[in-house]
């Protein structure tokens, strides 16, 4: 399968900032263009500039989070709905940063990935153990309670995309070596043959950079990345999606 670059922007660009870089990535595209699937999740309030820039481009764009109903009171949420009808495609479901800032539960993420997936967008849920999890010996214990949790209301054959996020490895700089990427890898790839989604891609995320990004796509397994601190700039993302 061709391979899939995932940007997760969190909070950070502002509208104008945006623009510049679709603006910038579009161009490089056309030049010459990635060869794999690009997929932008950028803060909401930037869904309606990034559509704009990236409509006819070839090039997808999602939410980093939405909520498990359509509509109804929900402060601060986002619906999917609004998302489908705003032209994106996917969205990020169980984020560690949700999962630990925000307190995101695994009930949550079965709604979420069963609610997107009914309205025809792709659910990209990530999982992945905390340091304490991973020290303790529990980082295929966590891996399998949150792919299970995710997927208990997927229908196999609609569109889906897991992401191994190792916690300890997201924003530190501190990238799972090719080993331990490589284990927990064919570990989730097993579960998610024996659970009925055998073709789901599973991309890695945490710390990826130009840098260490070829090795660890080499790795079997692999179908891509999710990445965050270098998808801020157009020549890092590339470079990693060139690596
Ligand atoms: P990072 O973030 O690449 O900055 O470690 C990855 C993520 O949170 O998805």
């Amino acid at each position: 399968m061709l391979p899939i670059f995932a940007a997760n922007w969190k909070l950070h660009k502002t509208p104008q900032e945006a623009k510049l870089f679709f603006e910038q990535f579009v161009s490089e595209q056309n030049k010459s263009p990635v060869k794999g699937q690009v997929v932008f999740f950028p803060p909401a309030a930037l869904w309606d500039c990034t559509h704009q820039a990236l409509k006819n481009s070839g090039l997808q764009w999602g939410a980093q989070n939405i909520w498990t109903q359509l509509q109804g009171a929900f402060t601060g949420e986002n619906s999917v709905g609004t998302l489908k009808a705003m032209g994106g495609t996917h969205a990020l479901v169980g984020h560690s940063e949700r999962r630990h800032l925000f307190g995101e539960k695994d009930e949550w993420t079965t709604e979420k990935v069963a609610l997107l997936q009914g309205q025809g967008l792709t659910p990209l849920l990530c999982i992945g153990e905390t340091l304490p999890e991973r020290e303790s010996g529990r980082t295929n214990e966590v891996n399998e309670r949150q792919l299970r949790a995710g997927l208990a209301k997927a229908v196999a054959g609609a569109p889906l995309i897991v992401a191994y996020e190792p916690v300890w490895a997201i924003g530190t700089g501190k990238v799972a070596t090719v080993s331990q990427v490589a284990e927990a890898h064919a570990f989730v790839r097993n579960l998610l043959r024996e659970l009925g989604f055998a073709q789901a891609p599973l991309l890695y995320g945490g710390s990826v950079k130009p840098d260490n990004a070829g090795d660890l796509l080499k790795v079997q397994d692999v179908n891509g990345f999710l990445v965050g601190g270098a998808s801020l700039e157009v020549g890092s993302f590339r470079a990693i999606a060139e690596a």
